[in-house]
């Protein structure tokens, strides 16, 4: 359901919104006190029918709750006999584009293999005000809910139909309709990229690898940023086989990949003043007797080779041949987003996001982004004992850490292990695990592909078109801290 959001200085729409904040009293409406007469508490949504008004309790005015609250109301109104609504914009833009972003994503349906469609027949939203930037507002809201809309598709796909060779041919669709240049690497050009790791994770496969490489560039690109995608396809362990209950959902785990898709989408219609280039590492971690093995030992692009001691940490694996082919790029930023930990969700819980990466500052910018957003993220700090359990008997490094603990961690810090000296602080690593795929709508994330890590970098990447935040994280590479002392330090 594609909503159109329109900004109007009169209103023509058949049903009526009124938002109030639910706890204030003696404020309310004439409406609200016969809503109240009729039995409503205040809180949540109440449709006055006689009067086409729907009434919608919040408890405060913060851009959390009105953008759970504009969700809401498209979630009611979409069930409503009514083709356009209208609403007074809030107080300030902040407010506003909350509410717009919660009306125009919160609409989405993911229901996509029921056999009878339910249609709505909701299409236009005014909105009320006479704020100039109120049609700017109503743009960034579409161009966002699109790209959301895009990788959520994408994600709820079934694994039989969305193969590596389907995304990438839904990225080279999108980046011409974006005037974008894509790029895709098949198995044969991944060999010649050396790429051992990445490829070992597909061998068992019926479905060819592919690597997607998508590149915006703008006249006055001010930054170039390097986004990296995993996009496994499926992944059912591969050998160190998922037990059934956690299997489920696994083709969620094309999160990461499919967000880098949305956010070039966002970034090319936003038509930001920078560079930006989105590698997308598709494959499927499957069994077979052509499967890649615990005690296998891989040998990656960067040239360091990996005891596999579990094939069900494998997103690491494609991951660091990736992030190599990322750093030839030379990036002034490389984020990549990745559902790459159970440990993660278990650490921080089902909403929130994992920030990680060597540059403090770095990360507690993408941490106020992330805010700004409305997504939930929170840094994990990378120790040196942590390191110390992915070191190999026989390898260069391990895929996994000899502890239970910390799991989410040490697979970024894996990670970590692939980005060169001068790229160190450059580097940020997300872990999407948690709020990638929903079980239970909250906020305004439908059942299903939730979006994770879009909204966030969006605003990142904005941040990033005033010079000054370039300022603060570029000089770092040639400064003495740009070495981790603690996690870097050679054995003697
Ligand atoms: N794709 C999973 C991580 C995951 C778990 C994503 C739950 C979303 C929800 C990843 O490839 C994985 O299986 N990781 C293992 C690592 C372990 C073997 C060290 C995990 O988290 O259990
Ligand atoms: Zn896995
Ligand atoms: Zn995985």
């Amino acid at each position: 359901m594609n909503l159109e959001l329109k900004a109007v200085q009169s209103a023509s729409a058949p049903l009526r919104i009124e938002i109030f904040e639910n706890l204030k009293k003696g404020a309310d409406s004439a409406e609200i006190i016969s809503a109240k007469e009729l039995g409503f508490e205040g809180n949540g949504i109440f449709f006055l029918q006689a009067k086409k008004l729907l009434l919608v309790g919040i408890d405060e005015w913060s851009a959390d709750c009105v953008r759970e609250a504009g969700a809401n109301i498209t979630r009611y109104a979409k069930n409503l006999p009514f083709k356009s609504l209208s609403l007074k914009a809030p107080a300030d833009n902040e407010l506003t584009y909350a509410l717009l972003l919660g009306i125009a994503s919160g609409a989405y349906e993911s229901a996509i293999y029921k056999s009878e469609q339910k249609k709505s027949a909701l299409r236009v939203v005014e909105i009320l005000g006479d704020c100039k930037e109120l049609p700017k507002l109503c743009k960034k809201a579409q161009i966002l809910t699109q790209s959301l809309n895009i990788a959520r598709d994408l994600i709820n796909t079934m694994p039989q139909v969305a193969t590596p060779k389907y995304i990438a041919n839904v990225c080279e669709e999108r980046a011409k309709e974006l005037g974008i240049t894509c790029e895709i690497l098949g198995h044969k050009e991944l060999e010649k990229e050396r790429m051992g790791a990445y490829l070992a994770v597909n061998r068992a496969s019926a479905h060819k690898p592919y690597l997607v490489h998508l590149r915006y560039k703008s006249k006055n690109a001010r930054a170039k940023v390097v986004l990296v995608g995993k996009g496994l396809t499926y992944d059912s362990g591969g050998l160190s086989l998922k037990p059934a209950d956690y299997m489920v959902t696994m083709k969620a785990d094309k999160s990461g990949a499919c967000a880098v898709l949305g956010i070039i989408n966002a970034i090319a219609n936003l038509k930001l003043d920078i560079e930006v280039h989105g590698i997308l590492g598709l494959a499927e971690n499957m069994i077979g007797g052509d499967a890649y093995k615990p005690d296998d030992v891989l040998f990656s692009r960067e040239g360091k080779s990996i005891e596999v001691r579990n094939t069900d940490a494998e997103g690491r694996l494609l991951l660091c041949d990736c992030l190599s082919y990322a750093q030839d790029l030379k990036p002034d930023f490389l984020v990549d987003f990745a559902t790459l930990t159970g440990a993660c969700v278990v650490g921080l819980g089902e909403y929130t996001s994992g920030i990680m990466g060597y540059n403090e500052e770095l990360k507690t910018h993408f941490e106020t982004s992330a805010r700004k957003s409305g997504e939930l993220m929170a840094r994990l700090p990378f120790n040196r004992h942590l390191k110390k359990l992915i070191e190999s008997k026989i390898a260069d490094i391990c895929n996994i850490s000899s502890s239970r603990y910390g799991g989410a961690i040490s697979a970024g810090m894996f990670l970590g292990e692939f980005i060169r000296e001068e790229y160190k602080q450059k580097w940020l690593h997300i872990d999407i695990a948690g709020p990638a795929f929903v079980e239970r709508e909250w906020d305004i994330n439908p059942y299903g592909a939730s979006g994770a890590g879009i909204r966030a970098c969006v605003e990142f990447l904005e941040s990033l078109e005033s010079k000054k935040t370039l300022e603060n994280h570029a000089p770092k590479q040639d400064s003495k801290n740009s070495k981790n002392k603690n996690s870097q330090k050679k054995k003697a």
